[in-house]
């Protein structure tokens, strides 16, 4: 029988941006890490080429805040981006060269907010679906890993593991295993986030951070050791339910993550200022030199957006429901 699920004239999918609550960077050395998903993400929607349209290989039309027209021919798109391109063909097939793919989102690009991650992750589901067939767990996993391979290097995974499981996570991963649990987050949890100037990209931040770490190895390791920590009392915290202290845990992690060079004065300023302004804690997260922070608010966190925004910051309000959406099981190894 026909395969009727082959003929869908479109697939949409959806996937979710990502922060970091503790452990960015020292997650690349074995520490423990928690990441939780956004409530802005990237969406996509996969058709086919019209014929009026010229394009060499799949046509990736990005909206709002993502790049203009990507296919294999375009002169103007990033290395990366067509590597990507690449991949997605080589592993779909010779049929994804007939894809129209329409990219649209709320996620502002390179701010440490997983916009990479989650533009992997929907368009895997969005071309698996189109296809009629939907990728397992383990192969979305797979595909995204490779994926944010190609645009950071040697990702530690956090990024689009939260991305996949879309609910808050803990994550290690040391001598090749990886290990992914979810955490029970006892109340509802609400975050503004603030948008800094661009990083410079995750890939060169690992590389600039590692280039300090050789020269300082054992005060490095301290640090990542105290990360480790900071990431098991934030575990405790969330799923005992204690706003304060996560704050303040939030505000420990930020002088480390400043301790590794990966602040910047801007982002300083914006953690101080949402401090003043009532936030419980603030700090920066995902790759860090430049991007965004997040702030934990006991309110709907729309005052202290908009004090970011009259100050000429981007901001939005993130909330993190009160209990796991999934039980990811004990231990993964991939
Ligand atoms: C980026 O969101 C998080 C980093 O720890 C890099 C990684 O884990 O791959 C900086």
């Amino acid at each position: 029988m026909e395969n009727l699920r082959s003929h869908v004239d479109s697939a949409f999918s959806y996937a979710p941006g990502k922060a970091i609550l503790v452990g960015e960077h020292a997650v690349v050395y074995g520490a423990r890490a928690i990441a939780m998903p956004l409530l802005n993400g990237v969406r996509v929607a996969v058709s086919k080429l019209p014929s009026d349209q010229k394009s060499v290989g799949p046509l990736i039309r990005g909206m709002g805040l993502f790049l203009g027209d990507i296919s294999l021919n375009s002169s103007s798109a990033p290395p990366n981006f067509l590597l990507a391109l690449e991949y997605l063909v080589k592993t779909f097939g010779a049929r994804t060269n007939e894809l129209f793919v329409l990219v649209d989102g709320s996620l502002p690009p390179g701010r440490g907010l997983g916009s990479s991650a989650a533009l992997s992750v929907a368009l895997l589901r969005g071309i698996s679906q189109y296809f009629g067939e939907p990728l397992s767990h383990e192969m979305l996993w797979e595909h995204a890993s490779a994926l944010e391979t190609i645009f950071h290097g040697r990702p530690s995974g956090i990024d689009h593991s939260v991305v996949i499981h879309g609910s808050v996570i803990g994550f290690q991963r040391r001598d090749n295993e990886l290990k992914l649990w979810p955490i029970k987050v006892k109340h509802p949890l609400t975050f503004v986030v603030g948008i800094a100037s661009p990083h410079a990209g995750t890939k060169n931040a690992v590389a600039r951070l590692n280039d300090r770490r050789m020269r300082h190895e054992r005060m490095y390791a301290r640090l990542f050791d105290g990360l480790d920590e900071l990431a098991g009392l934030m575990e405790e915290a969330l799923t005992l339910g204690r706003l304060s202290q996560i704050g303040e845990l939030m505000n420990m992690a930020q002088g480390y993550l400043n301790a590794l060079s990966v602040s910047t004065a801007e982002l300083e300023r914006l953690c101080e200022l949402a401090r003043k302004n009532g936030a419980l804690g603030a700090k920066l997260t995902g790759a860090g030199g430049g991007g965004a922070v997040i702030a934990l608010t006991e309110n709907d966190g729309h005052d202290l957006a908009n004090t970011f925004r009259t100050l000429g910051f981007q901001s939005f309000v993130t909330n993190v429901s009160g209990t796991a959406v999934k039980n990811l099981g004990e231990s993964h190894a991939y």
